[in-house]
Parts: structure tokens; sequence; C-alpha cells
């Protein structure tokens, strides 16, 4: 008798315990460029990897990948969902791990498919979701998992803003050009579509006139003014992103769409509260990013930037929580209403 209700609290106190971290959503999937990448880079030939120090200095395994100092901003929504990091699909031997989402994530690319080609190889955002096409799965799982689309700023950082490498601005002018890469987009989205994915979070491009490699490139020292015709290039895209997507959701039987922005974010020093708003943490070398092996600042929570083109875990830490709980920054929903719904 005693041993009955022993094992009787037991169960209940485990499935208490079950209860409390039950995730809001039985996997994410990823698919994006090096503000997301977990470590889908390390085994490709390129300039874009961070699989060194001092990348990951403040990330409990170390150098992963991850192009900051600390976690990335879908590995905060990741913890928030109550799901292990989404790990990443070429670097990950075990592939039972894929159980609670993939991450397809890939530093330098865009999506179009010749973006970052300068720097080496990458997976663009169609070979991302042809990865994920060969991850078959459970379709009621699929339905109910978050699929997390932040993808585009190296289309021009690395493709349109380099006509020097890249033959895009020659061949379209900047309207044509970020209505050939919100087309791509909505192709990419679609597909996903077909393959089970509902619940959409669609994130846009931040502002990269603002970023210290952008100010640097132009000649202008941190912390001068951002460079606006940048950002302007970036607005368009921005702009046109919003019909295409509120015309996906309503073509889409059944999906669901969240729009973040985070152009809107602080860009600052007094509306983000960094002390080092606009300078970067880690010595660079000639890429922007951090040279190996270099020691970083001391005090990684005073600067929003990691080298000159990556948030900091700071930084990355406020995107997440205003998109998971806030209401500004994600619209017309949050992540968890999104996960809930
Ligand atoms: C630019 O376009 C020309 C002609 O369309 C092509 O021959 C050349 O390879 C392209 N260059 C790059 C860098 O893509
Ligand atoms: C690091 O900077 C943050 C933000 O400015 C500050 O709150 C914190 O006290 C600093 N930590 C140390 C160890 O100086």
């Amino acid at each position: 008798m005693a041993l009955l209700l022993f094992m009787t609290t037991f169960l209940q106190l485990l499935f208490l315990k079950c209860e409390s971290t039950a995730p809001l959503a039985p996997a994410l999937y990823v698919f994006g460029d090096s503000l997301s990448d977990s470590g889908n880079n390390n085994g490709l030939r390129t300039l874009a990897r961070a699989d060194h120090e001092p990348y990951g200095v403040d990330f409990p395994s170390g150098a992963t990948g991850r192009f900051t100092n600390g976690k990335t901003m879908v590995d905060f929504i990741a913890e928030s969902l109550g799901l292990p990091f989404a790990p990443p699909y070429l670097s990950t031997e075990d592939k039972s791990c894929f159980k609670a989402g993939v991450n397809y994530a890939s530093g330098s690319a865009g999506i179009l498919p010749e973006t970052g080609s300068a720097l080496g190889e990458n997976v663009d955002f169609n070979k991302q979701i042809t990865y994920f096409q060969e991850t078959s799965k459970d379709q009621d799982e699929l339905a109910r998992s978050i699929f997390v689309v932040w993808i585009g700023s190296n289309d021009y950082l690395n493709n349109y803003l380099q006509p020097q490498s890249y033959n895009s601005s020659h061949q379209y002018n900047p309207i044509q050009f970020a209505d050939r890469l919100t087309n791509t987009l909505r192709q990419g989205i679609e597909r996903l579509y077909e393959l089970g994915a509902r619940k959409f979070a669609v994130f846009n491009i931040a502002r990269i006139g603002c970023i210290p490699a952008t100010v640097a490139l132009a000649n202008q020292r941190p912390p001068a003014p951002c460079v606006e015709d940048v950002n302007n290039l970036v607005l368009i895209f921005n702009t046109m992103l919003l019909p295409v997507i509120a015309e996906l959701e309503n073509t889409l039987t059944g999906s669901t769409f969240v729009r973040g922005d985070v152009y809107g974010i602080g860009k600052t020093s007094q509306e983000t509260g960094v002390s080092e708003a606009q300078s970067y943490c880690c010595q660079v070398d000639f890429t922007g990013m951090c040279a190996a092996n270099l020691a970083p600042c001391e005090n990684r929570s005073m600067h929003l930037f990691f080298d000159s083109f990556h948030p900091s875990e700071v930084a990355s830490n406020r995107m997440a929580s205003e998109c998971f709980d806030g209401y500004s920054s994600c619209m017309p929903m949050n992540i968890r209403q999104l996960a809930q719904k």
C-alpha cells in the first residue's frame, strides 16, 4: 500500500514536471544566414565561418560556428519555446537530434543563390528548403511547429552593394532588385507550406546602414551617423515584404504569419541603453569578422555588436524577447501567441 502510494506520488510528480517543462511547440525550424547559423558553415570552404575563438566566448560549449559571443536570436527563441537549440543540419552526425527541429541557416547566404559566393560556399535559401525536404516529418507535428525565416541582409551586403564582385546592381534598380528578392522569398515560403509548414515568423532586414562594417566602408568612423542610402535600400525590401506576406496568408489555407520587424529596433545608444552601441567588441580582420584567437573586449554586455556585422548576445536577447512576448516588434501577434494558436 505504501509502495503504491509512493508510486502514485512519484508518477504525479513526474507528470507535473513534464507538464511544466512541456515545450510550446513540437519543433523549431530555422532558415537564414549568419545571424542564425549554429554551425552549418563549419565544414564548408568559405571565409564566412565562426568556428574559432573569440566566437562563442560566452556560449556554454565555446566556438560552435555561431557568429557571436553567445546565443543567437533563434537560440533565445528556442529556449523560450522550451526546446533545445536547433542543431545545424550539416554538422550534426546524429540525425535523431533533429526531433525538436533543425537549423539550416548558413553564414553569407542570401535569398539569391549567387549571394555570398565571393566569400566561398554557402547554403542559399532554396538549398536550405531542399535540405528540409530531405528531413521528412510527421505532418501534424510540422503544422504545429514554428518556422523562422530571417534572410536577405547578404543579398545587399554580399551582393547588391558589392558591384566589383556581383552584377546585380548593374542589372536591376533598387525596386527591381527588391522585387526579385521578395518574389524568390515568396516562392520559398510556398514550398515550405507545401511540405507541411503552417506557422511562420518572417523577419525583415535590420538597419544594415548602421552596422560598423557599413559605416567603416563609407569612410565614416563609428559612432558616425548611419549610411542612410543603405538603410533606404533595405526599406524598399521591407516595405515590399508586407503585401507579399499578406498575400501568402490569404492564399495558403491554414497558414499563420508573424511579421518580425528588426528594422524598427533601437539604433542609438539612448534607445538601447547599451553604452557602446555602435562599436564592436572583438578585433576584426579584413573581412570585418573576428580575427582568430585574439581576446575580445572585457564586458560584452556593453556592446550591441560583437564583430563589425553581428549583434552581440545582449542585442540578440533583446530582439528575441521583444518578439517572443512583446507587442511592438512582432505583428500581428508574438511568437508565444503563434505557438499557442
Ligand atoms: C556579369 O555578367 C556578365 C554578362 O551577363 C557575365 O559574363 C559575368 O560573368 C558576370 N559577372 C559576375 C561576377 O557575375
Ligand atoms: C558590464 O556592462 C553592463 C552594461 O553596461 C553593466 O551593467 C555591468 O555591470 C558590467 N559588468 C562588469 C563586470 O563591469
